[in-house]
């Protein structure tokens, strides 16, 4: 009989944790036991595994015995605090937040780009920012054939990337703004309802915010190259969970777009999306409940005097290959 494993999920009720657990049951992950946690809020409610109603339990110390793969998703504060319980009771951590993605020891793994990675872990894996795996996954492929230099990015970022409430959040003020009312941003720091807004996570002294300085910081570390250069403006749009970003790519080798969407259309991951004339283009409504990134707009970049630029444009699920499917690729790696 082949192996099944006993697994948990920290933050089970939220916007991802519930995508994690409709993704074990798709992908037919070999489960024995699934413990849900979250907040004494939700201790004593069910949730739904193949058919089987499983209680939530509040996430404590003790959650993690007999546990060997612990996917968590509430947030830094409880990843730290929870670290060393998953340690110690020899489970392995999978951990959406950024708590740990630039430590060392710990690796920071897309499947489809660093899976060698995953083995260099001492108890804990760091899955990587939402965007960064929506871009690298479009990415890396152009990267092993024509070796990335530069990466100058604009991101159009769906407000499930702030969790269950971020996607609240819109609904409502959508509603309230065509009704005429009075709105109250709580998730985002101004109206996200017929908005933008140019600004995800803290700024630093440098003007950037920590989401775009993640861009820069975990796509040298998953490429294995520190000198790569990336710089990235990060943007909330009123979209409920499909990321999409308009990439311009320097490599040091020319790369034409006829080559591009070939190495795309062979990489894992990806579906080439590309046919403007028809209008066929990646968009989020696409990219939504899609595992894979769509990838289009391949254009050679014309400011340049060689060939050696490209833009594209990308979508991705953030819930699902941005969080979710990623964890739970990382565990079947495992
Ligand atoms: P709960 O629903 O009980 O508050 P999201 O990112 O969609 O907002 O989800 C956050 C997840 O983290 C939820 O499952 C939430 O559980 C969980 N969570 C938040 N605070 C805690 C806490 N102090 N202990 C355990 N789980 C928590």
């Amino acid at each position: 009989m082949s192996k099944e494993f006993n697994v948990a999920i920290a933050g089970a009720t939220g916007a991802v944790g519930i995508e994690m657990i409709k993704t074990l049951e798709n992908r037919n992950f070999p489960v024995k036991n699934l413990r849900l946690l979250a907040s004494k809020r939700s201790a004593g409610k069910t949730l739904t595994f193949k058919g089987t109603e499983i209680t939530i339990e509040e996430l404590t110390e003790d959650s993690f015995k007999d546990i060997d793969i612990a996917l968590f998703s509430a947030g830094s504060d409880i990843s730290k605090k929870y670290r060393q319980a998953v340690v110690n009771a020899g489970a392995v951590m999978i951990d959406n937040s950024s708590a740990f993605r630039m430590e060392d020891d710990v690796p920071l793994v897309v499947p489809e780009v660093n899976p060698e990675d995953v083995k260099l872990h001492n108890g804990v894996i760091a899955n990587p920012n939402c965007s960064t795996i929506i871009m690298l996954v479009a990415v890396a492929p152009l990267h092993k054939a024509k070796k990335l230099k530069r990466l100058v990015a604009a991101t159009y970022q769906a407000t499930s990337g702030a969790g269950a409430k971020g996607m609240a959040e819109l609904e409502l003020q959508t509603r309230q703004l065509l009704n005429e009312e009075q709105i109250s941003p709580e998730a985002f720091a101004h109206r996200i309802g017929f908005n933008l807004i140019p600004h995800i996570d803290a700024f630093y002294d440098n003007g950037y915010t920590k989401e775009e300085l993640k861009m820069l910081h975990e796509s040298r570390k998953m490429l294995h190259d520190d000198e790569l250069q990336v710089s990235c403006t990060c943007v909330r749009v009123p979209i409920m969970r499909a990321h999409s970003e308009a990439l311009n790519l320097e490599f040091e080798n020319e790369i034409t777009p006829e080559e591009a969407r070939e190495l795309l259309a062979a990489a894992p991951g990806v579906i080439v999306v590309d046919d403007p004339a028809n209008l066929v283009y990646p968009m989020p409504i696409d990219a939504t409940n899609q595992d894979d990134i769509l990838v289009g707009r391949i254009r050679q970049d014309i400011s340049r005097n060689d060939k050696c630029g490209l833009d594209i444009f990308v979508s991705g699920d953030q819930v699902l290959k941005g969080a979710a499917l990623n964890a739970v690729q990382i565990a079947e790696l495992l």
